[in-house]
């Protein structure tokens, strides 16, 4: 499934509806260029939880532990970009906190898939300046079904 995302908003709104689906023990893994808006796309998710804490992407922060808002899940918010291989992966023992949480990683793929079982690849492809495309690919679980509800694009005319 494709999505136009004209605007930081609309990825930002598309973030916090697909937070809505999310559930303990989930992992997302986020594809897409320098600036694509893959932080952007995981504040929305975070806005979503209703986590605390403010989501960024410092420089030398691999992973951070966002506690859980009123849906109750903890986000944990990782960045691979400085990742060397599966070792620096495993070090961060991401695994105890997973069960409970929504995992999002940032340049994840090829690495992060191992920590789950299943988990939803969001590729987000720049077009100029603000325009987005988001391509959303199901791997395995129930994501495909899940990811169905979100056809109904960002910000579509009533
Ligand atoms: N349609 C859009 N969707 C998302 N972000 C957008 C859009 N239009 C403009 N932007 C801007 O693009 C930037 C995306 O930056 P962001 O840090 O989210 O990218 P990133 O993919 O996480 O980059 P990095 O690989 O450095 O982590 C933000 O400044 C955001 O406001
Ligand atoms: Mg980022």
């Amino acid at each position: 499934m494709r999505l136009t995302m004209p605007t930081a908003a609309c990825t930002h709104e598309f973030g916090k509806r697909l937070a809505a689906l999310l559930r303990a023990g989930d992992l997302v893994i986020l594809t897409g260029p320098l600036g694509a808006g893959k932080t952007a796309l995981t504040q929305g998710i975070g806005d979503g939880l209703e986590v605390a804490g403010r989501i960024t992407s410092p420089t030398f922060v691999i992973a951070r532990g966002h506690r859980a808002g009123p849906a109750g899940l903890p986000l944990l918010h990782v960045d691979a970009y400085r990742l060397e291989g599966l070792d620096e992966l495993d070090d961060l023992d991401l695994d105890t906190d997973a069960a409970d949480s929504v995992t999002v990683v940032e340049w994840g793929a090829g690495l992060a898939e191992r920590l789950a079982e299943s988990h939803l690849e969001v590729a987000i492809e720049r077009h100029g300046d603000e325009s987005r495309e988001i391509a959303l690919h199901p791997r395995g679980g129930d994501w495909a079904e899940r990811v169905d509800t979100l056809a109904e694009p960002v910000g579509a005319a009533a």
